[in-house]
């Protein structure tokens, strides 16, 4: 019998509330910003709408949307539309909250909707170079509030700069 010499093990922890208003005033208003956002949502071939919001240190909120391209792989997604967005306005702040929320044309969707993996590996970028963890804060259409203590607690054992 073959026996690794060690095992590891990573518990991932988040907070559910049940209702947007179990959330702070200030996270309500992220994840409101972030269902406002849907509309601008350009996705003709998907049909499938993502919107975010972020909030930064100075209070401000910043909202994005998934902006799809005929050309498919040119997608790009709400979470990298708002960071992408955040960086270019407020390159010096950060960020402190994460919010996405969906809308399915066909199915109304109740569980939280998660981060890709691609946009979660922009979001442990971020963290990195704000030495500065975000509160990922997730919704599906309705049903409960997810609420993770940064990206890189959803992104486990994540590559980064340390390895170049
Ligand atoms: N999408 C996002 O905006 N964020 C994600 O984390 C997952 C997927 C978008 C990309 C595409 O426009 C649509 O959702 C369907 O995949």
């Amino acid at each position: 019998m073959i026996h690794p010499s060690k095992k590891g093990k990573q518990l991932l922890e988040w907070e559910v509330y049940a209702t947007i208003d179990q959330l702070s005033l200030i996270e309500q208003q992220v994840l409101q910003l972030a269902k406002e956002h849907l509309q601008y949502s350009h996705s003709p071939y998907s049909n499938f709408k993502v919107g975010t919001g972020l909030l930064l240190e100075n209070g401000e909120l910043i909202g994005g949307s998934n902006q799809e391209n005929a050309s498919y792989p040119l997608c790009l997604c709400a979470e990298r539309v708002a960071l992408a967005a955040a960086a270019s306005i407020h390159p010096h702040t950060p960020i402190l909250t994460l919010a996405v929320t969906v809308k399915h044309p066909e199915k109304i969707i109740s569980k939280p909707a998660m981060p890709c993996g691609a946009c979660r590996q922009v979001i442990c970028e971020v963290e990195q170079k704000q030495q500065q963890a975000i509160r990922i804060l997730t919704q599906g259409e309705q049903g409960e509030i997810f609420v993770f203590p940064s990206g890189l607690s959803i992104l486990p054992l994540a590559f980064d700069a340390s390895y170049l």
